[in-house]
């Protein structure tokens, strides 16, 4: 462990007194095994308390603190400065999204995306009366989507997206084939009739920025490819 030196700037904006984004810069010493979420939360505790940013768990789990450093998207909590091969920081809100206020991102559409595939169980079945079992060889097929953390990092890098702010997106696509691609759900029909869609799945051009994104290493693109040929057998 030892003292480094940063340079950190940082995008700021508040779009209730600021005419568009500018950076500001803070220079501050810390020791060198730090997270970025750190870094923030120094400047924001000691430096400049009117900076903005989401956290919660500081465990990599909630996906609050999703943002952009050094030009990619990453969880600013499980991030460490040794991962970065400078002491210079540019770190920026998520592309992609509305700013709210300096690295805060408005997620309300994110979110109303998801809403719309049906992020949940649907039974129509006669459910067993103790535990719903699954095969470990249902399970694999669902278990690395099911670990999403809905952060966000994914659907922002994702330039169909830019082009096009209607289509749902990776992560709302992703969890569709979590819940199609699940043995115990019966809502496969109602989810491919809501993703054969031209905002739906035929909207992702297999671009993998995606799958660079994503900060839990989730193969999206390879899922979302499934969820094509799930789709157009259904269709066929
Ligand atoms: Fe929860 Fe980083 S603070 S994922």
């Amino acid at each position: 462990m030892a003292k480094v030196k940063l340079n950190v700037k940082v995008l700021r904006y508040n779009p209730d007194t600021d005419k568009k984004p500018y950076w500001k810069t803070y220079e501050l010493e810390t020791e060198d095994d730090v997270t970025i979420l750190d870094v923030l939360n120094e400047i924001h505790w000691n430096i400049d308390g009117t900076l903005a940013y989401r956290r919660s768990c500081r465990s990599a789990i909630c996906g609050s603190c999703a943002m952009k450093v050094n030009g990619r998207n990453v969880l600013a909590c499980e991030t460490g400065l040794h991962q970065f091969n400078s002491h210079k920081l540019k770190i920026e809100p998520l592309p992609g999204f509305k700013i709210i206020k300096d690295l805060v991102v408005d997620l309300d559409e994110f979110f109303a995306k998801l809403e719309r595939i049906l992020p949940y169980l649907i039974l129509k079945k006669p459910t067993p009366d103790k535990e719903f079992l699954q095969s470990p060889q249902d399970f694999d097929k669902i278990q690395e989507a099911a670990m999403c953390i809905l952060c966000g990092s994914c659907t922002s890098s994702c330039p169909s997206l830019w082009a096009n702010e209607d289509y749902l997106g990776p992560a709302a696509l992703l969890k569709a084939y979590r819940f199609i691609f699940d043995s115990r759900d019966d809502g496969t029909d109602e989810r491919l009739d809501i993703i054969n869609d031209r905002n739906g799945i035929w909207r992702c051009h297999t671009i993998f920025n995606c799958m660079e994104a994503c900060p839990k290493d989730i193969k999206i693109t390879e899922y979302l490819s499934r969820l094509k040929v799930k789709a157009t057998e259904n269709s066929i």
